[in-house]
């Protein structure tokens, strides 16, 4: 706990310290009243720029504000748009654009490009040197900024220094130099320069006067099949990564390469005060003035920079001045200007070191309950923050975990998903993908208050989404694979189906490992609870019970009839028929449901389905078929008649409802197995066709049960007797023709999988045979 706090202290430090430090620190320094630009010219008259390009001293617009001839720029301001600076030469840098000036360089654009073509034959056709003398100059061809390039198709060049007065120069001495091997035109990739018609090599240092020499390495005839008929070979210049091939038409069309660089290549020169001097004789002279320092460049020659802290002309009175720091506040409270530095302090009663970047100030008091706290655990800061810190990695270590984890779920299901519904995207379109952060607000992180019910499969929670609507969230507790598919199940089917007595799917969730399934919220519970805890203010009526009967009837009829592909509920007990405020029944969870091609009577599988619903002929047989649902639902019939659990008691003997309701209907003693609550409200002609509907249900041979079309009709029937004034006809028609979302589907992916489910229900001996022995 004390850990924690301390953590927070440490890591609010700089913010608050900076918060109370502003407002001080504007009455602590006088504020510059005028920032005065550096002094950065010959004269105060000399222009500081020539369009965006700053131009310092040596350099100058003009021959009186530069240092000599070879410093002295031309600006162009009328050919241009925008002024361009023009070096003024002499020799080769006659003229040539100045790009960028920097302490140590010069960039200039290209003009020295070695070409040769040749003709179909292979012959030379033309052929241009790549001369450079920039000889006596204070520039040098910058070793560390430019590389030389050679296009061409097997052609090498090579750098002939011709000799000269840099130290470094010797008579005409091959210095460098790179070659390009190719068999095939086609292997030249643009963008790479390595050799297949296109190499680099870095440039020697101190070059001032030199040649570029093209040459070719084979025979051209013999290699003809290879060679395109003309080309032209280059080598040159240019900035370091600046040049980019362009691959086989760089070669195959004239005047491409030579043309792109003169207009985007640059080549970089190596600029010193004076070239043929150094730092040594500059000291006898005193070149470098008040806090400026000289310095050697590698190349020859010598520069002048100001010292660290200090800014302005270090060639020129009054040489480098102070900079004033303060002005860019780096302090938090306190800040004082010295020469070369600054100075940050806190106020009495504060510590710390004073800069924002650093540790800030923060009041006495702070960093002694820290380290009270510290020693009062007996364990030093840098323990507790090694803690902290490792606490804090593991805590972004595991929320990376969980991220990475969600994504995985949402790969794994989705494809799970999709492989469903394989040939019917539009089905998927129709549900929508919650985020599981959007599922953990809605149920206030699945809080316990939260829960609507719980079952074997997993936990249901109450959720209001933002627009208002209150849904139903299933979430699974276990995880394996036949929940899984169970769920892909469930969401596939309802997918399918729009009926106001089946329950709506509004989307799931995939990024939880079991995903998670978003319905309609039904207001009034299961059916099971109003039968067998019914509630004092509201009994469920026999009115209620033959409405909740014939809206559940309608719903399994539509699923085996009138969906565009027939649908097996497979698991049909009172606890699946949920009812909304108006006591009108929803048919819900469709995870164990099954589609099943028309021409098919009958599904194979693994034995699925609730005690004392589940069909005894399917038990035996293994094939689940419209029928086998017809008989839990007359396990619902007589549930809604008797008020009876379909499991009845735990004694053995008069565990099932449905053998206890055989024997009694054989003894015809029917009113006293009736519900009491519901006795007053019928008559026995209506209990007595209800049960009769129920027994046929439940008959073990299942080609005379009825569809569910047939007993649809019967309870409308009695609902008729009931109510005898209401116009209840052609209500079947309207209940049976839903409307389905989807017209086209293919199953066969799924009947093909004969282990959908692959866990077998274990029954004990005693009851397989009080199922298969009814009697
Ligand atoms: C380069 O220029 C210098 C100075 O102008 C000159 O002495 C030298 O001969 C030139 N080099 C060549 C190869 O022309
Ligand atoms: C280009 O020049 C730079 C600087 O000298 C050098 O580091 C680099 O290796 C050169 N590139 C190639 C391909 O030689
Ligand atoms: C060049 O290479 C391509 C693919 O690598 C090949 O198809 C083509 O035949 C080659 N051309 C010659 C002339 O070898
Ligand atoms: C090459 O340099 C020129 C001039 O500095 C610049 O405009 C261009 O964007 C550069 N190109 C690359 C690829 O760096
Ligand atoms: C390529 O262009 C250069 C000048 O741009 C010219 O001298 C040369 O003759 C041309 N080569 C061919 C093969 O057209
Ligand atoms: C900053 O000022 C304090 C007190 O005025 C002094 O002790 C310290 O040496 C100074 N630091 C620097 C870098 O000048
Ligand atoms: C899968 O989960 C169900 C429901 O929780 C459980 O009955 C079954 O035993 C589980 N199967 C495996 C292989 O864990
Ligand atoms: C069922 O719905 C009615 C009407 O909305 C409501 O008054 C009643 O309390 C609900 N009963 C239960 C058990 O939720
Ligand atoms: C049901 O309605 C249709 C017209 O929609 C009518 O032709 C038919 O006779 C009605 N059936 C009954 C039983 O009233
Ligand atoms: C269903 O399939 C038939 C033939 O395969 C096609 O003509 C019809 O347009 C499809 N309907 C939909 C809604 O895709
Ligand atoms: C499940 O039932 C099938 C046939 O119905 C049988 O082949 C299989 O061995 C059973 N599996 C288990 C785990 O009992």
């Amino acid at each position: 706990m004390s850990l924690s706090i301390l953590w927070l202290l440490l890591f609010l430090l700089p913010v608050s310290v900076e918060a109370i430090a502003d407002p001080t620190s504007s009455t602590a320094i006088p504020p510059k009243t005028m920032l005065t630009a550096a002094v950065i010219t010959k004269h105060s008259n000399c222009a500081r720029t020539c369009g965006s390009l700053t131009i310092p001293y040596p350099f100058g617009v003009g021959r009186q504000c530069a240092h000599d001839d070879w410093f002295t720029i031309t600006c162009d301001k009328t050919t241009y748009d925008s002024p361009k600076a023009f070096l003024w030469g002499p020799l080769d840098l006659e003229d040539r654009e100045i790009l960028e000036i920097t302490e140590t360089e010069v960039v200039i654009r290209n003009s020295q490009i070695a070409s040769r073509c040749y003709d179909f034959r292979g012959k030379k056709v033309s052929e241009n040197e790549g001369k450079f003398n920039i000889s006596g100059s204070p520039f040098t061809l910058s070793h560390t900024a430019n590389n030389l390039t050679v296009i061409g198709y097997n052609d090498y060049a090579l750098i002939g220094d011709s000799g000269g007065t840099s130290p470094y120069e010797a008579p005409l001495y091959y210095r460098a130099g790179c070659i390009t091997m190719c068999a095939n035109l086609t292997v030249m990739k643009p963008g790479s320069c390595s050799g297949l018609g296109c190499c680099q090599t870095s440039v020697p240092i101190g070059l001032q006067d030199f040649t570029i020499d093209l040459y070719t390495v084979e025979n051209r005839q013999r290699q003809k099949e290879y060679v395109p008929a003309e080309y032209c070979s280059y080598a040159f210049f240019a900035k370091v990564g600046n040049f980019s091939f362009g691959g086989a038409s760089d070669l195959t069309t004239n005047g491409t390469v030579e043309k792109r660089t003169k207009q985007e290549v640059p080549v970089v020169l190596d600029w010193a005060f004076e070239r043929y001097t150094s730092c040594k004789e500059a000291k006898k002279k005193n070149i470098c003035q008040s806090n400026a320092e000289c310095i050697d460049s590698e190349a020859g020659g010598y520069r002048c920079k100001c010292r660290s802290g200090y800014e302005g002309q270090p060639y020129l009175e009054p040489g480098c001045t102070d900079i004033d720091e303060c002005a860019s506040r780096p302090c938090a409270k306190y800040c004082k200007n010295v020469a070369g530095s600054f100075n940050c302090s806190c106020p009495s009663g504060y510590s710390g070191d004073g800069f924002k970047s650093g540790r800030g100030c923060y009041p006495d008091g702070l960093l002694k309950i820290i380290t009270n706290l510290a020693s009062g655990l007996g364990i030093s800061l840098g323990i507790i923050s090694m803690l902290l810190v490792s606490w804090w990695l593991s805590y972004i270590i595991e929320k990376r975990r969980i991220v990475e984890q969600k994504a995985k779920y949402f790969e794994q299901n989705s494809r799970l998903l999709l492989q469903q519904m394989a040939t019917d995207e539009s089905a998927m379109a129709t549900i929508k993908i919650f985020t599981i952060d959007e599922l953990e607000r809605v149920t206030d992180n699945f809080n316990e208050d939260r829960i609507l019910g719980k079952g074997g499969q997993g936990t249901v929670y109450k959720g209001m989404l933002s627009e208002g609507r209150i849904v139903a969230i299933k979430k699974s507790e276990v995880v394996n694979e036949s929940q899984l598919r169970d769920f892909v199940n469930e969401v596939v089917i309802l997918s399918q189906i729009n009926h106001r007595n089946i329950v709506k799917l509004l989307g799931c969730c995939l990024e939880a490992e079991v995903p998670l399934l978003v319905y309609e919220y039904i207001l009034n519970g299961t059916l099971f609870q109003h039968i067998h805890h019914p509630t004092e203010d509201f009994p469920i009526t026999w009115k209620m019970r033959l409405q909740i009967a014939s809206d559940s009837a309608g719903a399994l009829a539509y699923l085996h009839t009138s969906s565009s592909i027939p649908i097996f509920h497979r698991d049909i007990k009172s606890s699946n028929i949920l009812l909304d405020d108006k006591y009108r029944a929803k048919l819900s969870d469709f995870g164990t449901s099954k589609l099943v091609a028309i021409d098919l009577t009958h599904v194979t599988t693994h034995v699925h389905g609730t005690f004392g619903y589940l069909d005894p002929v399917y038990f035996q047989s293994s094939q689940f078929t419209e029928k086998s649902d017809v008989y839990s639902f007359g396990v619902v019939l007589i549930e809604l008649l008797t008020g009876q659990k379909a499991i009845r008691s735990m004694i053995q003997e008069d565990r099932s409802l449905v053998l206890w309701f055989l024997s009694h209907l054989e003894n015809s003693n029917l009113l006293d197995i009736v519900d009491s609550q519901i006795l007053q409200e019928g008559s026995k002609e209506e209990f007595l066709a209800i049960a009769n509907l129920g027994k046929r249900c439940l008959n073990l041979d299942e080609k005379t049960r009825p569809s569910m079309k047939e007993v649809l009709v019967e309870i409308e029937r009695v609902m008729s007797l009931h109510f005898p004034g209401k116009n209840q006809k052609n209500w079947t028609e309207q209940v049976i023709t839903g409307t389905s979302r989807t017209t086209n589907y293919s199953y066969d992916g799924l009947l093909s999988s004969k282990t959908f489910y692959p866990e077998n229900i274990s029954l004990s001996s005693a009851e397989t045979s009080l199922l298969s022995n009814p009697k």
